[in-house]
């Protein structure tokens, strides 16, 4: 199959599908690959139409075992037109659970040929000093299995002329897909005797629920807890102090504690 060119699409408040999406690009060594950061980018968007002979390399993070919502109305847009696709999940050293057979469906369904798809490990969003979990995830190691995921990909679509000639992908997942975990109105606080100011929590915010005046203002009800404004905090100053989410984190130090490693499917 001559593909021509790729699009790397995806959802990353901190970062680490961001890295696994690159690092996949890499190895797939086509010379002209398109970045679209959905981070910040409106529900329902315009998305450019991907041509079959563009590749789509599509990454979400896990939240309580799915895609996320900001993602599903993020990928609304996304039109394919029988190409392929890789598809892959960065979830937190705990579990991936139906996301990774969640995203297969909807991207198979926005039109293209789910060609491969990965899980990697990212460093927790709620990973800290105290109760860290998958701290400094993706390391070397995952992002040179993700360089060679994406090598393994180049060579699947080189061996075959056509998408339709390839079987459908088989991904672990259940149908229905189990139920998201309720959303709590809960936000990370701001220990305002530490804060400077600077204003570098806002902007990372995906959702702009940060207001920085005189206070750090959070509107609770908007917060999705990616906690892009946690980690992205020069002082320390930006905290989930959350006791349900701090017990959450106390249990996934102990039980998440043993490395986890990246599977894919091709
Ligand atoms: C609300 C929420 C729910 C999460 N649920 C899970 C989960 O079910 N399993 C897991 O292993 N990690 C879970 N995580 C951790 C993220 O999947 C992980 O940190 C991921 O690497 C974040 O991706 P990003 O760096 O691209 O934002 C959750 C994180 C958040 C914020």
């Amino acid at each position: 199959m001559n593909i021509t060119s790729a699009k790397a699409i995806y959802f990353s408040p901190t970062q680490t599908t961001k890295k696994i999406v690159q690092a996949i690009g890499q190895g797939i060594q086509i010379p002209s690959i398109e970045d679209i950061d959905l981070t910040f980018a409106k529900s329902n968007g315009a998305l450019p139409r991907i041509h079959q002979n563009q590749l789509a390399i599509i990454g979400s993070p896990v939240y309580t075992g799915r895609v996320p919502l900001p993602v599903i109305s993020k990928l609304q847009g996304l039109k394919g037109d029988g190409g392929p696709a890789i598809i892959v999940v960065l979830y937190g050293n705990r579990a991936y659970e139906d996301a990774l057979i969640e995203l297969r469906d909807i991207v198979t369904e926005a039109g293209f040929k789910v060609t491969a798809a990965a899980a990697f490990i990212g460093e927790h969003s709620y990973s800290n000093p105290t109760t860290p979990v998958a701290a400094g995830r993706p390391d070397n190691d995952d992002i040179a299995k993700a360089t060679a995921f994406g090598r393994m990909v180049r060579e699947k679509l080189s061996a075959s002329s056509r998408t339709h000639e390839m079987a459908p992908l088989s991904v672990p997942g259940n149908h229905p897909y189990k139920e998201r975990g309720a959303l709590l109105n809960i936000s990370p606080d701001t220990i305002e005797e530490i804060c400077t100011k600077c204003g570098q929590c806002a902007s990372v915010c995906p959702t702009g629920v940060i207001t920085v005046g005189s206070a750090i203002v959070t509107d609770k009800s908007g917060c999705i807890k990616c906690c892009a404004c946690v980690k992205i905090c020069p002082t320390k100053a930006r905290v989930m102090q959350e006791p349900r989410i701090q017990q959450v984190m106390a249990q996934l130090t102990v039980k998440c504690s043993a490395r986890k490693e990246p599977e894919t499917y091709l």
